[in-house]
């Protein structure tokens, strides 16, 4: 395995993309599917790094992170919640609208694993969203890989259908209308531990909770960090959290960590 240190770093870009597709889907997430609008290739990214997307700047003054959900050579997809004001002002953006977008930006996931590995996916909410680049990347390198998918309810078709082309996905749900009724950590196949690396992004009590259980277990593990972002390079601080190693940026040292640099 790289360690995420050793990744090779991809130059950022300033990229005038154009809006391909836009829906909202069933559960209240936006899927967004934007393409380069002047027919020049995606610069590459690795899964796991994020983008900041300057939105309606007349009312939004800073840009906003997303992490990427899918990348390929001519297109980039991302998942939202429209919860602030620049994620539901993105969903007013129709095909063939441009969006200035700066990519790509931090550390993505380790992706170089022996083909005797396994590697569980662990997503909740719209936290699922990098892990789908994850899983395809891992798929395409021939790495053993699974997905668990902690969602309120019943999750979108057109989010779980695409991880089912490429892994075994395992639902949980709060309340039980799909999969498994309960949290990741109580699936039985986060509890059989028959996996030695696992891959983690979603609301915080519920990484703190799989931080837990992975130290407790002895599993190799990275996180990515949600911590709340306003410019992604560094200089507001307002993205910091406490690791081993001090107080860092979450923007440029992560947003993936490994367990062992988290002070949970
Ligand atoms: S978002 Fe500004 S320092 Fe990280």
């Amino acid at each position: 395995m790289v360690p995420l240190n050793e990744q090779k770093p991809v130059k950022k870009q300033q990229l005038d993309l154009r809006v391909r597709s836009n829906e909202l889907l069933p559960s209240g997430l936006l899927h967004l599917c934007l393409e380069n609008a002047l027919g020049a290739e995606m610069p590459a990214m690795l899964p796991g790094q994020f983008v900041e997307v300057a939105v309606d700047k007349a009312n939004v003054l800073l840009n906003r992170p997303y992490s990427i959900y899918n990348c390929t050579s001519d297109s980039l997809e991302l998942l939202v919640a429209p919860l602030g004001r620049a994620s539901i002002a993105l969903q007013k953006y129709i095909k063939g609208e441009h969006l200035r977008v700066i990519a790509p930006l931090g550390h993505g996931f380790s992706t170089e694993f022996n083909t005797t590995d396994k590697v569980l996916l662990i997503g909740g909410g719209v936290g699922i969203a990098p892990l789908y680049y994850q899983a395809r990347t891992l798929r395409e390198k021939g790495v053993n890989v699974e997905v668990v998918y902690g969602s309120r309810t019943n999750p979108d078709a057109r989010i779980t259908d695409r991880f089912k082309a490429i892994a075994p996905l395992h639902i949980c749900t709060d309340d039980g209308s799909a999969g498994f009724k309960g949290l990741v950590t109580q699936h039985p196949v986060t509890q059989a531990c028959e996996y030695n690396f696992a891959q983690v992004c979603g609301p915080q009590k519920m990484m703190e909770s799989l931080h837990k259980f992975v130290s407790a277990h002895n599993i190799n593990a990275e996180f990515s960090l949600e911590n709340k972002m306003a410019c992604g390079l560094g200089a507001c601080l307002c993205c910091v959290e406490n690791t081993t190693a001090g107080n860092v940026c979450v923007c440029t040292s992560g947003p993936v960590f490994n367990y062992k640099e988290l002070t949970w």
